[in-house]
């Protein structure tokens, strides 16, 4: 029998606004999928990692017109920031997109021209409050003292000619995916979120603008251009071959995980699975929901003042890129969390100088002491080899589930049994002897199944560990569950111990 196909995952962050530079919010998406990305090449899954920028609309008109540039020079100047704050921080995407490329172009008007052609697309008159940093409309009851409820700042009065996308029709076919697909938005909380903005009513959305030139001409008309969001969203269809190659975007779609922050459930949840019916395509497989990330209960933001003092660059240059990856993803994911940098060195302490970097350095001390620097193999009846074995599963759901944050606290306790377990049997006092070189190695075992379960959320890290212990560079070709099976470990290698992983802070 020919193996089974892999499973995919095609996992996207939000495409991101290139009126101004990224921040420690949108890292915290981009290192999430990226981690989950890592862990589902770990397992053989074919994976494809999607990131990029939303690069039409007002927003980025204006943030153009106020640094004396057009909107096209401050999109490539702004997304190359982009690019390399994923690059410092050792993103792994397979592609990232730019709404402005001609690729995009091609499979917007495709898609759209195809909801048009289905009759779910009409000419009519739009008239709005509406908020230039989110890019939405509200209602007079949604805005907080006047102003827009997100931003705090006063909203346009807009009134145009606009295409309208006939989302009411699909109030029904919505409820129906919701219930035939109770996982399909998590966590539970804001799936619930998103049913709500469907029973309070749907009507028809404006999808196009005359006032501004700044996007994807309408097809069938060109006086008119698509309102950023229905460009936007049409991005993640575009990256898989929408448009100019079926079999690949039928390859990738709907095996699609959608990663996004609360802010923009409508668009996602309610907005996006109908656009994908209206075009006769099926909606995503998975959207997870993530809260914000707060500095002193604010959300963090790009109009905030709070941006500069939290840049990922100076935090990466304070504490290492694999600390703040580790920061980030150890953030329960669904409801919001508070960010500061007192906190990231607290917990830079705690689970990386004092457990991790500890237990690495303790294990290769004694080995240099007592061995002669070369590292024994793992006793096959270790009592470390069932919590490896529980470590591995409670490990695997956790990024399962999309939880980064469970999914290292499993992997930690392998690392904080392995800590108990010297101190129960303090090889720095015991003589040489096969006792002696059965504890350090389990120990040295726990460390390289830690090394390869931890590599998604601090990928240098492990790859150096993975080094030190001997076994020279975690290879790429590492799968999962084979190699977080006990007992691998050969013994016999030069165990290195060099400067501490994570010195303290
Ligand atoms: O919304 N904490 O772009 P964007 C956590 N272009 N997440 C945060 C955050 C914070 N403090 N601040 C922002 C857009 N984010 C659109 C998306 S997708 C087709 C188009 C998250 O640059 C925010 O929740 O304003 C959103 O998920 C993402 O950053 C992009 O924000
Ligand atoms: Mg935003």
């Amino acid at each position: 029998m020919p193996p089974p196909a892999p499973d995919r995952f095609y996992v996207t962050t939000p495409i991101y606004y290139v009126n101004d530079v990224p921040h420690i919010g949108h890292a915290y998406n981009t290192v999430t999928c990226d981690a989950a990305a890592r862990w589902h090449r770990l397992l053989g899954d074919d994976v494809w990692f999607l990131t990029g920028t939303d690069e039409h609309g007002l927003k980025v008109q204006r943030a153009a017109e106020a640094n004396g540039r057009t909107p096209k020079e401050q999109a490539d100047i702004t997304s190359e920031r982009f690019k390399d704050t994923w690059r410092l921080l050792n993103v792994s995407h397979d592609d990232f997109i730019r709404t402005t490329e001609p690729r995009h172009y091609t499979s917007v008007q495709q898609f759209l021209q195809r909801v048009h052609d289905n009759g779910d697309i009409y000419l009519g008159t739009y008239e709005g409050l509406y908020c230039v940093s989110c890019e939405a409309y509200y209602n007079e009851d949604d805005l907080v003292d006047g102003n827009c409820p997100i931003h705090k700042r006063p909203v346009d009065f807009l009134s145009e000619e606009n295409y309208f996308f006939r989302l009411s029709k699909y109030t029904q076919p919505l409820f129906d995916w919701y219930e035939a697909n109770p996982e399909a938005v998590f966590p539970e909380g804001k799936r619930n979120e998103a049913l709500g903005l469907i029973r309070q009513g749907l009507q028809d959305i404006s999808i196009s603008r005359t006032s501004i030139t700044w996007g994807v001409p309408v097809p069938w008309d060109e006086k008119h251009v698509f309102y950023v969001w229905y460009d936007a969203l049409i991005n993640y269809a575009t990256a898989v071959g929408y448009g100019d190659d079926r079999s690949r975007f039928e390859q990738w779609w709907p095996a699609v995980h959608h990663v996004i922050g609360k802010d923009i459930i409508r668009f996602h949840c309610v907005y996006w699975p109908a656009m994908l019916l209206a075009a006769g395509e099926e909606p995503p497989h998975r959207i997870g929901v993530h809260g914000f990330l707060l500095a002193g209960g604010e959300k963090i933001s790009k109009s905030g003042l709070n941006t500069t003092q939290i840049s990922p660059q100076d935090l990466a240059d304070e504490v290492g890129v694999d600390a703040v990856r580790h920061h980030l993803l150890r953030n329960p994911f669904g409801p919001d969390g508070e960010f500061s940098f007192e906190g990231l060195v607290a917990r830079y302490n705690a689970d990386l100088a004092n457990n991790f970097g500890n237990l690495a350095s303790r294990v290769a001390t004694v080995v240099g002491k007592k061995c002669g620097g070369v590292g024994p193999a793992p006793a096959s009846d270790s009592p470390l080899a069932d919590v490896a074995r529980q470590v591995y599963d409670d490990t695997a759901q956790g990024w399962a589930d999309l939880q980064p944050a469970a999914a290292l606290d499993a992997t930690w306790r392998l690392i904080r049994e392995t800590n108990s377990y010297l101190e129960a049997n303090e090889p720095w006092k015991a003589e040489p002897g096969p006792a002696l070189d059965a504890v350090l190695g389990d120990a040295l075992e726990a460390l390289r199944i830690v090394a390869v379960l931890a590599s998604p959320a601090l990928p240098d890290a492990c790859d150096e560990l993975w080094r030190r212990i001997g076994l020279s560079g975690l290879p790429a070709e590492q799968r999962l569950p084979d190699a977080a099976a006990w007992g691998q470990y050969p013994g016999g290698l030069a165990v290195e111990k060099g400067e501490p992983l994570f010195p303290r802070k």
